[in-house]
């Protein structure tokens, strides 16, 4: 009969079936750095306590670091039947180093185990998301810098609204950013806290150090409740969701570059090195890298609905369900790094088309507000300005003509509160400028807001 950990309690070998069904070590194996440092802690611990001997200790962690080792070098061969990255992992090491090796899982469960790993990967990986989001952000505020007088029609139900400047617009990205970084160091804060030590869900009887082990895997304290630690996967939701927010995030650029990038819009000409062609169809530079960032929020929605699912009837403590939680948090932290660092490319690499907003400004009637600001600031009720404005603009639009047609004579038949000033307002440099409420898009704002965030990402890049 084959030698599983556990085999003592069964009669007959596991069914080859049941064998690839269960195992999980062509995923998990992901996991081998987080499982050697918690096994390391914990071996220092046990021989802190007295329940390893120093020899048996050192023959332990440096037995474990030395199939670390082969595992990165690619000598270490995994397998399947030894179910997953722990066992294959503890079985290795009883295999080289004898009845040491056997003592490590003293004290210990699978259960706590894969917790702590998991912790340990999520955190760590949480890390590189916000070290990738830091540098799409320092992307976005440098690209506003070029662009503060850059203006863009801004939009409501994608039609013309008012003008803005493009600065004000990118910079509105780096707020969305910038609270997904928050919600990254708040999630990590949360997850940060150790399970080892609760072992299969109870606790243990042997005398263990649960604060050292939390301290050297840079936990901020042992879990207070055994039942909780081994069956809490609420942190690798919030890895999920917090990935899932920032794909949304990036979707909805995406989603404008896409639109911008358009031949109805020609807002933006995006870098060649971004863009692919078409098989057919010589004069196509498609923005497929700005789709595909749209088009991967779906599988990252999916693993968090997927994790979620999972969790939800679930009795107390562990069950074999939990397994299924790895491949999500895995996948969305790879998809979420990975369209960070390609949007970083992208955004970095996009050039206005001054010619093309410049006449898309023309249209839309997009001074309508201004001109209703005008008649207000003149006193009349704004309501009323809102109405003739309206007025003017259903003229203009049944003889196809624009603000820009439009002479003062013709003007006072709407109201005699129009004079020469008006056609200021129908500047939209002008229209940009006036916006000075605090938050607004004026270029006085703006290039303070630029000040402003310029110093909030280099506070991001010290804290870490
Ligand atoms: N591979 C398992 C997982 O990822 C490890 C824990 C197994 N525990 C158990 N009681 N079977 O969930």
């Amino acid at each position: 009969m084959s030698e599983k950990p556990w085999s003592g309690r069964f009669s007959h070998d596991t069914h080859p079936e049941v064998e690839a069904f269960t195992s999980s070590v062509g995923v998990d194996a992901r996991l081998f750095r987080e499982d050697i440092e918690g096994s390391v802690a914990h071996a220092r611990m046990l021989l802190c306590m007295g329940l390893l001997t120093s020899g048996e200790a050192s023959a332990i962690i440096e037995g474990l670091q030395a199939i670390g080792e082969d595992i990165v070098s690619g000598a270490f061969r995994f397998d399947p039947k030894l179910e997953d990255v722990h066992m294959n992992i503890e079985a290795e090491l009883t295999k080289r180093i004898g009845d040491a090796g056997k003592k490590l899982h003293t004290a210990r469960s699978r259960n706590d185990q894969v917790a702590t790993d998991l912790r340990l990967f999520v955190r760590a990986n949480l890390a590189q998301v916000a070290k990738d989001l830091r540098a799409l952000m320092g992307v976005l505020i440098a690209k506003a810098q070029e662009n503060v007088d850059t203006i863009i029609p801004g939009m409501t139900h994608l039609q013309h609204a008012q003008p803005v400047s493009f600065a004000h617009h990118l910079l509105a990205y780096f707020e969305m950013m910038l609270r997904d970084h928050e919600r990254l160091t708040q999630a990590v804060h949360r997850l940060n806290v150790s399970p080892l030590g609760s072992a299969a869900l109870a606790g243990t009887p042997h005398p263990v150090d649960r604060a050292m082990t939390a301290r050297e895997l840079g936990f901020t304290a042992p879990g207070r409740n055994s039942i909780d630690a081994v069956s809490d996967r609420d942190f690798a939701i919030e890895a999920v969701f917090v990935c899932g927010v920032i794909m949304m995030h990036l979707s909805r650029l995406a989603e404008e570059i896409i639109i911008w990038n358009s031949q109805p819009f020609s807002f933006v000409d995006l870098p060649d090195a971004y863009c692919t062609g078409s098989s057919i169809m010589p004069q196509k530079k498609n923005p497929d890298v700005a789709e595909l960032v749209r088009g991967k929020v779906g599988g990252v929605y999916g693993h968090l609905v997927s994790l979620l699912t999972v969790m939800k009837g679930l009795p107390l403590a562990y069950n074999r369900d939990m397994q299924e939680d790895k491949r999500p948090v895995f996948e969305s932290i790879d998809t979420a790094r990975a369209c960070l660092q390609v949007m970083a490319g992208l955004v970095s690499g996009l050039t206005p088309n001054r010619e093309s907003l410049g006449s898309s400004l023309e249209e839309g009637f997009i001074a309508a507000t201004d001109i209703a600001d005008y008649l207000a600031a003149k006193g009349m009720p704004f309501r009323q300005a809102h109405r003739i404005t309206g007025e003017i603009v259903s003229h203009l639009a049944q003889g196809r003509r624009t603000f820009a047609d439009l002479n003062l004579e013709e003007l006072r038949a709407f109201s005699l509160l129009f004079e020469e000033d008006i056609f200021e307002a129908f500047e939209p440099a002008t229209s940009v400028d006036r916006r000075t409420s605090y938050g607004g898009t004026s270029r006085t704002n703006v290039r303070a807001a630029l000040g402003e965030a310029g110093a909030i990402l280099e506070k991001l890049f010290h804290e870490k």
